[in-house]
């Protein structure tokens, strides 16, 4: 249950990102050599890979919980999983580790909860298959079989998505290949798995949105600094946008360029953000976000920002709620495939809450509105849950969201950093 609030304020700090924490695990898995993580984001989703990586007979110790050190098992040095590995809800985890899988000489089962189980897999399989893998998927989805032996080879592959998980599923895969594996992507993704790479002393060439790697290349184990999480951050940079009065100040988030699209479409909109870079900027670059409440006007999103902001529609809608006038994204058909149908869940919330909006085949129009209370189906979906918490700063009466035991999939910690910024929130 969220009450209304009318302001937030203050300085917080969200946890690291949890796509460069998938990333660190299993890229310090088949490293030579020990991987120290810093800033590890201890949610499910992660905890899931962590896991994962146990059962695969990686050696993970961790003294903190946000610190894990790796104990690289070496190219070749994965070992057959006991039984089926549960990837809980976690996307990147199941589609990365399918690519990391493939080449290796044993076989393996990947399975999820509800969620995931229903989460297309084709997307990976079938460009994994052209290279050599064999991987059963269940009707496109998990449970995924893949089988261990197969020999590897490089391809040429042109996403017909844009997706940071189906391209790095591919280059983990490319790493156990015969000859180059080249990617290209129909719009620019998160790059994290190509600088991390590099990081780990693997030469990865980018350009023009086309990525390239010589397979056979070793990893050394390195450190891993994981900067907040630019996605967590956007539950509060919306907040702040619609009620930082005095300002309210998120710090050492990452900013990579291919993560902040959220920024570019808030500022179209009217809003005040200014970003503090600070750091060496390598691997990752990193900033303290400062933000002000600011009036908002709707605007067209304009394309290029989609797939750089994939992550935050669902708060970015609360944005659109709050703002004069009317708002439409398009080309986001990808929303519908995440843990949730992202679209025609949120669609269904805000109309819930008496704001007029169209759902489009791939899209939303929302127009700006008074926003009433009531209750919300977050069916299941940490984002969505989060954004509706947001949406009680615009909201006149309490907002009720049911199933949102997920938010710790991503977010542990959610509700006090919440409640300590300014928002009303009861279990
Ligand atoms: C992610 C890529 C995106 C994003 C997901 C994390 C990643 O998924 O939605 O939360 O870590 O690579 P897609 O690749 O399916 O767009």
């Amino acid at each position: 249950m969220v009450r209304p609030a009318r302001s937030v304020h203050g300085e917080l700090r969200v946890p690291g990102d949890k796509s460069i924490s998938h990333r660190a695990l299993m890229l310090g898995a088949i490293a030579t050599g020990p991987t120290a993580i810093s800033g590890f984001l201890a949610s499910e989703d992660c905890l899931a890979t962590l896991a994962a990586l146990t059962a695969l007979g990686v050696g993970v110790q961790r003294p903190a919980p946000t610190e894990v050190r790796v104990h690289g098992a070496g190219h070749h040095g994965l070992a057959a999983a006991a039984g089926a590995l549960d990837m809980g809800n976690a996307g990147t985890a199941i589609r990365l580790l399918t690519g990391l899988l493939a080449g290796q000489t044993f076989d393996s089962t990947l399975v999820g909860d509800a969620s995931l189980m229903r989460r297309p897999m084709e997307r990976v399989a079938t460009p994994l298959r052209a290279m050599g893998a064999r991987i059963d998927t269940t009707d496109g989805r998990p449970p995924l079989r893949i089988h261990g032996g197969a020999v590897l080879r490089g391809i040429d592959y042109a996403l017909p998505m844009a997706s940071a998980q189906v391209k790095s599923a591919l280059l983990l895969a490319a790493l156990y290949a015969h000859g180059t594996t080249q990617v290209s992507e129909p719009a620019p993704t998160r790059d994290h798995t190509e600088r991390m790479l590099r990081g780990f002393g693997v030469e990865v060439a980018s350009n023009a949105g086309r990525v390239s790697l010589e397979g056979g290349q070793r990893l050394t184990g390195c450190q891993v600094a994981v900067p907040g999480d630019f996605s967590s951050a956007a539950f509060f940079i919306v907040a702040g946008c619609l009620a930082a009065h005095q300002g309210l100040t998120i710090r050492d988030v990452g900013v990579n360029p291919t993560r902040t699209g959220l920024l570019q479409m808030l500022r179209l909109m009217g809003a005040d953000i200014e970003l503090r870079p600070h750091g060496a900027a390598t691997p990752e670059p990193i900033a303290d976000i400062h933000v002000r409440a600011s009036p908002l006007h709707g605007i067209e999103v304009p394309q290029e920002l989609v797939a750089l902001a994939i992550d935050e529609f669902p708060v970015f809608f609360i944005a659109a709620a709050a703002a004069a006038g009317s708002t439409t994204v398009t080309g986001a058909a990808e929303l519908r495939v995440k843990e949730s149908d992202r679209l025609a869940v949120m669609a269904t919330g805000l109309a819930a809450l008496g704001i007029e909006c169209q759902l489009l085949a791939d899209g939303l129009r929302i127009q700006g509105g008074r926003m009433s209370g009531g209750r919300i189906d977050s069916h299941g979906d940490h984002r969505v849950a989060m954004a509706f918490a947001v949406a009680s700063l615009i909201a006149r009466e309490p907002i009720e969201i049911a199933d949102v035991a997920n938010v710790a999939t991503s977010f542990p910690g959610f509700p006090q950093l919440a409640r300590a910024a300014g928002l009303d929130l009861t279990d």
